[in-house]
């Protein structure tokens, strides 16, 4: 598990770090809430020299040199999914975004916090407080009981023991699994653990939903009941990022960013920001239209 384990690098410059408190800036702009993702001119490379990978950004413009990065902007209450084929730089972005590592430049505001200027350990408070992670492997602790896992990211956070308790239930509650909180990995089934996953992830009432291919594991009916739990949570406000190379997955999404080498080349939108996912506009139309290829670029593959 990397949540709340302080995995990130990015040291402060030399001063001593603020207290806690001080991270959150929690002043209200006369136009709203923050963006739940500001993303400006994000670049990430790895390596150096000859052997630099170029992971996010663009190659230097050939007359001015110029090296452009990703924007994006994620408002609360969206629903995105993160499309691109391997090695597009989705993991990458999901890792940036998820505050487990940092860009090699640019700027990357969280709910209006820059957290470019975090060390490790605000790092890990931003991730514990602000993001709610579900992996594509669950990520769930072995021989543990589905309540104790939800508990946990509360027990991180601080919070007393009943109220940990009473918010782990009503979690799993939420995913349909409250009949099964004495349940360990080994006894449920694959969605059963990714509905715990995502118990875990919302159980802090995180700002964002942040998911990296979360139904890759699961079979197809599976794949359509953490759906559904997610398209719930995001009709009840939760902004959610799915990273997903899965058409059946990206159509549940309000918006659609396709990568191609580590650069956003379409962003199309498929509902509205504000109001119900997709699949809970009109159900009945979700259900009869037959998942297909969203348009991506010309000639442009997933
Ligand atoms: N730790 C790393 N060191 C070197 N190159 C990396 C590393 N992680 C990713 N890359 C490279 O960065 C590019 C984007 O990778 P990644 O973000 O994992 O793509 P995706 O998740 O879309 O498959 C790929 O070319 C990959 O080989
Ligand atoms: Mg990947």
């Amino acid at each position: 598990m990397r949540f709340g384990l302080g995995g990130g690098a990015h040291r402060g410059g030399g001063a001593a770090p603020p207290a806690e408190t001080e991270t959150e800036t929690e002043a209200e702009s006369p136009w709203g809430p923050p963006p739940v993702i500001e993303v400006r001119s994000l670049r990430k490379t790895y390596g150096s020299g000859d052997a630099t990978v170029r992971a996010l950004g663009g190659p230097p413009d050939e007359l001015t040199g110029e090296e452009s990065g990703v924007d994006l902007v994620v408002e609360q209450g969206d629903m995105v999914a993160v499309m691109g084929s391997s090695g597009s730089g989705k993991s990458t972005l999901m890792n940036i975004l998820g505050c487990l590592d940092v860009p090699t430049s640019g700027r990357y505001l969280l709910d209006g916090i820059d957290v470019g200027g975090l060390d490790e350990h605000q790092l890990s408070l931003v991730r514990n407080r602000k993001i709610g992670f579900v992996f594509q492997s669950f990520n769930l602790v072995p021989r543990t009981p589905a309540l104790a896992q939800v508990e946990l990211p509360l027990a991180y956070a601080g919070v007393k023991t009943s109220e940990r308790r009473r918010r782990a239930m009503a979690a799993l509650e939420l995913v349909g699994l409250a009949d099964r909180m004495d349940h360990r990995p080994n006894e449920l089934s694959g969605g059963q653990q990714q509905r715990v996953a995502v118990a875990r992830a919302l159980v802090t009432a995180p700002a964002m939903l942040l998911a990296d291919e979360p139904t890759g594991n699961l079979d197809s009916h599976s794949t359509e009941e953490v759906l559904s739990i997610v398209d719930r949570l995001n009709a009840s406000g939760r902004t959610v990022v799915l990273i997903t190379h899965e058409d059946e997955v990206a159509r549940h999404a309000k918006r659609v960013v396709r990568l191609v080498d580590g650069q956003i080349v379409a962003d199309v939108r498929q509902a509205p920001a504000e109001g119900p996912p997709p699949a809970l506009r009109d159900a009945a139309l979700f259900a009869s239209s037959a998942p297909q290829a969203i348009a991506g670029p010309a000639g442009g593959s997933r």
